[in-house]
């Protein structure tokens, strides 16, 4: 793996709990009036920290809750979501974010890692793609932000696709 390329530069580390991770501007979260009964307490955070010519910077956040299938420990999958501040996206960082998590959850023994996104956000079609992901299928009117409601594709890795544990190549 060439050293120079962003996925020698990228790694997460788990967000402190009072480090308010950098402000996005996107209109994929921006969600108008938030229900105060979808806070997850199982839900972990991660910021996305990038080598910047030798400077750490942080250049977003990503996060992840359990979904349950079924009541036995095998149908818990992990659904993550990502957020990279305008100025460092389309730099193949998104790639590698979602790489490293799906590959941080599966040594942890999660089979399913999923992601939801707009039926429109094309750069995190194209970034789940190039991270492995297969796509699903679309959930009808599964998401109200400020601007309405909106389908959802589903991706999903699983566990031994494409790339194995602690391996995470160059796209
Ligand atoms: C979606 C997001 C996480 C992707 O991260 P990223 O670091 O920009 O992703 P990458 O650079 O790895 O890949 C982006 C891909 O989308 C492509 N892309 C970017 N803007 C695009 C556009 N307007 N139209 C089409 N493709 C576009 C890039 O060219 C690249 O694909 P390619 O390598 O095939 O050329 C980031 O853009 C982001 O934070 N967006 C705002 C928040 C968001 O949408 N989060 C996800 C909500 S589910």
């Amino acid at each position: 793996m060439p050293e120079s390329t962003p996925a020698a530069r990228v790694r997460l580390i788990t967000c402190p709990p009072d480090f308010a991770p950098p402000k996005s501007a996107s209109e994929y979260s921006d969600w108008g009036d938030i229900d105060p009964r979808s806070a997850n307490s199982e839900m972990e955070r991660w910021l996305i920290v990038f080598d910047d010519a030798g400077d750490d910077v942080v250049v977003g956040d990503m996060t992840a809750m359990p979904i349950w299938f079924g009541p036995t420990t095998g149908s818990m999958a992990i659904s993550i979501g990502i957020d990279v501040v305008p100025q460092h996206r389309g730099q193949g960082i998104g790639t590698q974010a979602q790489r490293l998590l799906a590959g941080l959850l599966h040594d942890r023994g999660i089979t399913r890692v999923q992601a939801s996104t707009d039926v429109t956000n094309i750069p995190e079609q194209r970034a789940l793609a190039k991270a492995g992901f297969t796509f699903e299928g679309v959930m009808r009117g599964a998401q109200v932000r400020a601007s309405g409601r909106h389908d959802l594709q589903v991706w999903s890795h699983l566990q031994g696709e494409g790339w194995s544990e602690g391996f995470y190549p160059v796209h």
